[in-house]
């Protein structure tokens, strides 16, 4: 398996809807955004369809599926009636992440290891439908084999531990999540896994995880929606793109 040198910049449009559903009207529409955000270079969009639906609601995805040019990761519960959902639309790619009700987001990776034998049938008729099945994961050698045992062809690593640590300047905390982050990577990627993450990402926490060459994608939403406020959607991509090819490119200043 080679290295691509091109890092994938995955938007998630999430809380577009939740600024929309916070008035029960149509704006500001997430449709609107996956379409800014595809023109401005987004190399894929991601949605998440909650089980309460309290953002992206099931026409958002009926929409996307019928505007999109770039692969929507249709991010889901390993629920009976997300499948349905999926196997209906059959999106380029869907990202299995764990749900709970009372959670403000998504706050942890899936507990795979414990519950192989029910994904491994979950995912396969996904799969045989062509879509990439990519399971959200804490940096832990036991979920990644797991993912691996499944047939998962994914796996997204949790970045929130980092980036939490990051913020809260808690230093050793946040080195000790980046370095397992980055083994984890190199890890999964010798497992034949492609490897995205994804989870709280900002402009200061964005590159040292860029520079991970077994990095194909980053998925990223509540930072840069929040951003857009202030300059706009393309302009707020614009600099995380850059962020991203400098870290590519070796370039930390
Ligand atoms: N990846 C996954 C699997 C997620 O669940 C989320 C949050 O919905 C993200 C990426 C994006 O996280 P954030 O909105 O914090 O950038």
């Amino acid at each position: 398996m080679t290295i691509s040198g091109k890092l994938r910049l995955g938007v998630n449009i999430d809380h577009v809807a939740t600024v929309r559903n916070a008035r029960g009207g149509d704006t500001p529409d997430p449709l609107r955004a996956a379409r800014v955000a595809q023109d401005a270079g987004a190399d894929g969009i991601t949605a998440h369809l909650r089980e309460d639906r309290r953002h992206i609601s099931d026409a958002d995805i009926e929409g996307l599926m019928d505007i999109l040019t770039v692969p929507l990761n249709f991010e889901m519960a390993a629920t009976e009636e997300m499948q349905q959902i999926a196997l209906r639309h059959k999106p380029h790619a869907v990202c299995i992440v764990p749900e709970k009700r009372e959670e403000r987001t998504t706050e942890g990776g899936l507990e795979v290891a414990r519950e192989e034998n029910r994904l491994a049938h979950y995912i396969a008729p996904l799969r045989d439908a062509g879509c990439r099945v990519s399971i959200f994961i804490a940096a832990d050698v036991r979920q990644i084999d797991a993912a691996h045992r499944i047939g998962a062809q994914v796996i997204e690593l949790h970045s929130g531990a980092y980036c939490d640590a990051h913020h809260e300047n808690r230093l050793d905390d946040r080195d000790r999540e980046l370095n397992s982050l980055r083994e984890m990577s190199t890890y999964a990627h010798s497992l034949g896994l492609e490897v995205h993450v994804g989870h709280g990402l900002t402009y200061e926490t964005v590159k040292p995880v860029a520079a991970f060459p077994e990095v194909m994608e980053l998925n990223i939403g509540h930072f840069l929606i929040g951003e857009a406020i202030f300059r706009g959607l393309q302009p707020a991509m614009a600099e995380m793109r850059r962020l991203m090819d400098e870290a590519r490119a070796g370039n930390f200043a």
